[in-house]
């Protein structure tokens, strides 16, 4: 093995090999432990987990998943400020790479490879990232600033391959994940797989992630054709799930989109115009919730938009607009309390879940859904996730809600979707590895 690796990067320093793909082989005898990188946005993520098929259903466990908040830093720009977000992804990464490999090196889930790990020597592990220098030192600056203290690469894990966000999110933020996958795969010599971010958030929502980590579960198979709403800061978008795993085209088909910003946004926005901090929906919701109990009646009627648009589209923006239009008026005649801020996420909220209800049951009764799998960061919301499980109950189809410790941004749906997509598809179909900030579910 020692031989082979020092050989493989010889041959990639002399010819300088082509490093946008990684290609390596994963075993198909035994269990596949998947490395997941998550960096589409403000969370910077890494997750460890194992997979295999066993009597024809995908079995997992995970053995560890970090992420790392960036919220708070962003928060002073009332949102995500794209190249602090580049910068951050750049200095934790190693460091967090660090910690998921150090907390897991005792866990009777992940055992070693060998004894005597195999290990490149240190001018072996400068030879390689000699080869990245003059890409990364421009490109990265702080992720190739960090790489260069990280001894603990040298040692090659027991990891078969890594899954990677290729998109949607921030360019820039997503190159960073990207470069730092390809830098793994490269030393580590195993393939690494682009995944989509929407699609990290469908699988994810099939995980019975409230089991301890370490404990195999079957990941739940949702009848088909199932219905995906997928609600986030970045989406908004209703989807009808062909298939689960593998790469075949059509297994996605967008059934409905925003038409401008997403209902995760909304919250923020509005949020914002109500002097809560960034990320905003937590906050609104807990508002509206304090108003509910309080009896509070909402000062405003807001608009529900689209309802009654044939389509299946949202649009957010006026909604958001109306709510300014609010803060003004009770501004400028003194009403700006803290009362009316409660009664105006009330009703904030409940146009959002009227809006996103109408549109929900349109596409359940035209696709003849057979079940409901949410994903995104607003599926946290407590108020849609009853309507979502009384819709269901009403509809007699099965609900996929992702526990609420993964409904945000992580890294174990990102290797949950990639070693669920390299399983079925095998590794001769993997896709180079390139950012698309606009990447669609198809
Ligand atoms: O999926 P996610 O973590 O990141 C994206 O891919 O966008 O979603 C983040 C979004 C933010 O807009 C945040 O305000 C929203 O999810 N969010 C919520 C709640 N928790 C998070 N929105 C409404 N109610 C919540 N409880
Ligand atoms: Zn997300």
């Amino acid at each position: 093995m020692k031989e082979y690796l020092g050989a493989r990067l010889a041959q990639l320093v002399e010819h300088r090999l082509d490093v946008t793909r990684v290609v390596g082989s994963i075993p198909t005898t035994r269990t596949v432990i998947t490395l997941g990188i998550e960096t589409s946005c403000d969370e910077t993520a890494l997750s460890l987990i194992e997979t295999r098929e066993h009597e024809g259903h995908f079995e997992c466990r995970v053995i560890n998943s970090l992420v790392h908040s960036q919220a708070e830093l962003h928060s002073a720009y009332g949102g995500v400020y794209p190249s602090l977000a580049k910068r951050e992804h750049g200095k934790n990464l190693v460091p967090l790479l660090k910690k998921l490999l150090s907390e897991i090196s005792q866990a009777p889930s992940y055992t070693k490879a060998s004894e005597d790990k195999d290990a490149h020597t240190a001018s072996e592990l400068s030879t390689v990232l000699e080869t990245f220098k003059s890409e990364l030192s421009k490109t990265n600056p702080d992720l190739w600033q960090s790489l260069q203290g990280a001894s603990f690469l040298s040692y090659v894990p027991n990891i078969d391959m890594i899954a990677v966000t290729e998109g949607p999110g921030l360019e820039p933020t997503l190159w960073v994940g990207i470069n730092f996958a390809r830098i793994l795969g490269t030393i580590w010599n195993i393939p690494v797989v682009p995944v989509n971010h929407m699609e990290g958030h469908v699988v994810g929502s099939l995980l019975k992630s409230d089991l301890p980590y370490g404990t195999w579960q079957c990941l739940s198979e949702p009848a088909l054709p199932a219905l995906s709403f997928l609600i986030s800061g970045g989406h908004t978008e209703l989807v009808q799930v062909n298939n689960i795993g593998g790469n075949d085209q059509g297994r996605y088909e967008i059934l409905g989109q925003t038409k401008d910003d997403a209902v995760g946004e909304a919250f923020d926005k509005v949020a914002r115009l109500l002097g809560l901090p960034y990320p905003g929906g937590p906050h609104v919701s807990k508002l509206a919730h304090e108003a509910y109990e309080a009896g509070i009646v909402s000062p405003v009627k807001l608009p529900r938009p689209m309802i009654a648009s044939d389509d299946l589209n949202f649009s957010f923006a006026g909604l958001k607009t109306a709510v300014l239009y609010a803060v003004q008026k009770a501004t400028a005649k003194n009403e700006f309390t803290d009362e009316y801020k409660k009664g105006l996420a009330y009703e904030f909220e409940q146009a959002v879940a009227e809006t996103l209800e109408t549109k929900l049951r349109k596409a359940i009764l035209e696709t003849d859904a057979k079940s409901l799998i949410i994903g995104g960061g607003v599926s946290a919301n407590h108020l849609l996730r009853k309507r979502f499980q009384a819709i269901t109950v009403e509809y007699g189809i099965e609900l996929f809600l992702p526990s609420l410790h993964i409904s945000g941004d992580n890294a174990l749906m990102i290797a949950l979707a990639g070693a669920l997509d390299h399983t079925k598809s095998g590794p001769t179909d993997v896709r180079p590895l390139v950012a698309h900030g606009n990447k669609r579910l198809s």
